[in-house]
């Protein structure tokens, strides 16, 4: 896939891409939030036991998945700066609550081991505070003003959300071969999606020349 005009990839604008990665897990979100008034499933039934954090799970993942796809297009940012200040405290609030809740899941909810051993139990313990730190961090280095280090934390946080994303692709294929992938297998699948997007994320970070590089204006070089 190959990055081109500003903030665009393979043609299409960065958050159309953020948006397409999150689409299954906030398809699945929404099916799970109205499937809560069924009779509970009872491999499911921890959701139906336990609804607050999977509830708060799932609304603050749309906003935050969806918002923050947003925050990152530098074109919308330029245009209208005060919108991406009031959006990035409502984006950054959901983000704390996605981070929070998930690792309340982890540490209270009864998941089934073959969902959840325990590599998936420690990485997602690491994930989820590492992503409420990174939002931090994000928050802490634009109030010193520096603008660089702000993109950065927020786009690593945003990265390990997005896991979920990533997770459903690399699921999919296995599955549709296998049915249901459980145990090892999943815990490794899992944490390697949140390993892809931290390397392709700390990648962009380190080239932001190509990620950012202005449209070449034909003719008008001074203006370039
Ligand atoms: C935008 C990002 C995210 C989205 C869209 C998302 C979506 C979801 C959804 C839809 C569920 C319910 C699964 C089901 O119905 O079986 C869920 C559960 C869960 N999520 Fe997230 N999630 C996100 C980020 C995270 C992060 C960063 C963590 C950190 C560890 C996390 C941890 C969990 C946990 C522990 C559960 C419960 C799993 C279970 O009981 O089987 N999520 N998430």
């Amino acid at each position: 896939m190959s990055r081109s005009a500003a903030g665009h990839i393979a043609g299409l604008p960065l958050p159309v891409w953020l948006v397409a990665l999150s689409i299954v897990p906030l398809l699945g979100g929404a099916a799970r939030l109205l499937a809560s008034g069924d009779a509970p499933a009872s491999a499911d039934m921890r959701f139906s036991m336990a609804p607050m954090p999977v509830t708060l799970h799932i609304a603050a993942a749309t906003f935050y998945a969806l918002a923050g796809a947003f925050q990152f297009d530098s074109g919308l940012r330029g245009r209208w700066p005060a919108l991406h200040r009031v959006l990035g405290r409502v984006t950054v609030a959901c983000g704390l609550v996605v981070g929070l809740t998930g690792l309340w899941m982890t540490l209270a909810s009864e998941i089934p081991v073959g969902l959840q051993g325990e590599l998936l139990g420690v990485v997602r313990v690491a994930v989820a505070t590492s992503m409420v730190a990174f939002l931090v961090l994000g928050v802490i280095a634009i109030q010193a003003g520096q603008v660089r280090r702000h993109q950065a934390w927020m786009a690593r946080a945003y990265a390990l959300a997005l896991g979920a994303g990533t997770q459903a692709l690399l699921l999919l294929p296995p599955t549709l071969v296998f049915g249901e992938i459980t145990g090892l297998v999943r815990d490794l699948v899992m944490t390697a999606a949140w390993l892809l997007n931290l390397w392709v994320v700390e990648r962009v970070l380190a080239h932001p020349a190509q990620a950012q590089a202005p449209r070449r204006v034909v003719g008008t070089p001074s203006q370039a």
